[in-house]
């Protein structure tokens, strides 16, 4: 459990971009919720932003949205010159890596270029500041272990290795984790870079693997597996992740990277099998069970990253930070909230969302 003093945040002004969207806004609820600092949510509200994540800090006096495209380099200036933040954690991007596939140009310019606006308004803002505010002031690039590629049966992810991205995606953000490095070598901007696995959880949108095989099972539709199933991803409950990222900021060092996970390598077809099996259990009358009935196979995605999994030995030995969910309480939470919570697919539908299959292009 993370105090309030430990979070590093009490009384500063935290800006959030992407707070709209899956991580950011868990962050965004810890951050309003849980210490006293004010939060800047600087979102564009692409098809992925969904305010309805933030309803509990809507109101507070401490919770700022300011609807920006973090490309728009003079609205990007307006934001600093208004708020003049502390910090500033960045989580905006194209996330998807299927829609990278089908197109790889939003990816390119929110993910780089937008990093790079962002460094450069940060940069010139932080020269601003005096030596105290200077020295304190942080700008934290959350990043994705997929910049590593793809690993065999054995090893995992370090902060040491290699970069070797992969899918449209990855690449677009290995290239933004190598701008903020450059900021900080070159203009001495106090950066900090943390690389995280999949994360799941509650408010997730409905294109991304569990709320896809929680929707389509509820629903007596198709639960579409990529190839064999066989893929690894290593799981992380997005509070556990939010909790990461506010110990990065208090406390993790300038310059540095941080590797953040779970410890919960599952292949995908193992994933599908515990939620089904949640699913058969939560709903014994549902017409659908079993509901691993549903699992059907379908063409892989080009491209496929065979296994990820992160050793998350350096938080935890420098920052004390491991995660308080296991794969199995983490993920019947998130089933529970999915089935008490069905405004949240409704509200996807309602904005166009059909859950077609993504990311076959040749
Ligand atoms: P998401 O797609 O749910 O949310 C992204 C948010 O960014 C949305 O609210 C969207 O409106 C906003 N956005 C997109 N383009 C923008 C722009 N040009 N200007 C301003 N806002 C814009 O993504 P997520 O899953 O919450 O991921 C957040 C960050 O964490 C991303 O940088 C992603 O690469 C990284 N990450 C995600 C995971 C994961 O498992 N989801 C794991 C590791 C790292
Ligand atoms: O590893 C971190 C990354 O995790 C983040 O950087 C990305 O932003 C995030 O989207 C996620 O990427 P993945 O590609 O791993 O997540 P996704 O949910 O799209 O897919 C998880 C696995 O499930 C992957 O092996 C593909 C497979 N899959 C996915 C979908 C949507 C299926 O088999 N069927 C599906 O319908």
């Amino acid at each position: 459990m993370i105090t309030s003093d430990m979070a590093g945040s009490d009384k500063k002004t935290i800006f959030v971009t992407g707070g709209a969207g899956f991580i950011g806004s868990a962050l965004v609820r810890q951050l309003v919720l849980e210490t006293s600092a004010t939060v800047v949510n600087i979102d564009k509200l692409t098809y992925a932003g969904n305010l309805a994540s933030l309803v509990s800090v809507a109101e507070s006096e401490r919770y700022h949205f300011e609807q920006c495209d973090i490309c728009d380099r003079e609205a990007i200036s307006r934001v600093f010159r208004d708020y003049r933040p502390d910090a500033i954690v960045h989580l905006a991007a194209e996330s998807h890596v299927d829609r990278s596939i089908d197109g790889p140009g939003s990816f390119i310019h929110t993910n780089i270029h937008g990093t790079y606006v962002l460094l450069e308004q940060a940069l010139t803002y932080w020269k601003t500041l005096d030596d105290a505010k200077k020295a304190a002031f942080r700008f934290h690039h959350v990043s994705t272990d997929e910049v590593y590629g793809s690993l065999g049966d054995i090893g995992a992810f370090t902060e040491t290795t290699s970069y070797e991205p992969n899918s449209p995606y990855s690449a677009s953000k290995a290239a933004s984790d190598h701008l903020v490095r450059a900021w900080h070598q070159t203009y001495g901007l106090p950066v900090l870079l943390s690389n995280c696995s999949n994360n799941y959880g509650p408010y997730q949108h409905p294109e991304k693997l569990i709320p896809t095989i929680i929707s389509n099972a509820i629903n007596g539709q198709p639960i579409p597996i990529y190839g064999k199933g066989d893929n690894v991803r290593d799981w992380l409950f997005v509070d556990d992740h939010a909790h990461a990222l506010r110990s990065i900021l208090a406390k993790g060092k300038v310059g540095e990277k941080y590797n953040v996970g779970g410890h919960n390598e599952f292949s995908n077809m193992q994933v599908v099998g515990l939620v089904c099996d949640l699913l058969d259990e939560l709903l014994p009358q549902s017409e659908y069970n079993p509901h691993a009935s549903l699992i059907e196979f379908v063409t892989d995605r080009p491209g496929h990253d065979k296994r990820y999994a992160i050793d998350a030995g350096k938080i935890k030995a420098e920052l004390n930070w491991s995660p308080s969910e296991t794969f199995e309480s983490g993920l019947r939470a998130t089933v529970q909230w999915y089935l008490e919570n069905p405004e949240w697919h409704a509200s996807w539908s309602k904005k166009g969302f059909d859950s077609q299959r993504l990311g076959l292009r040749q």
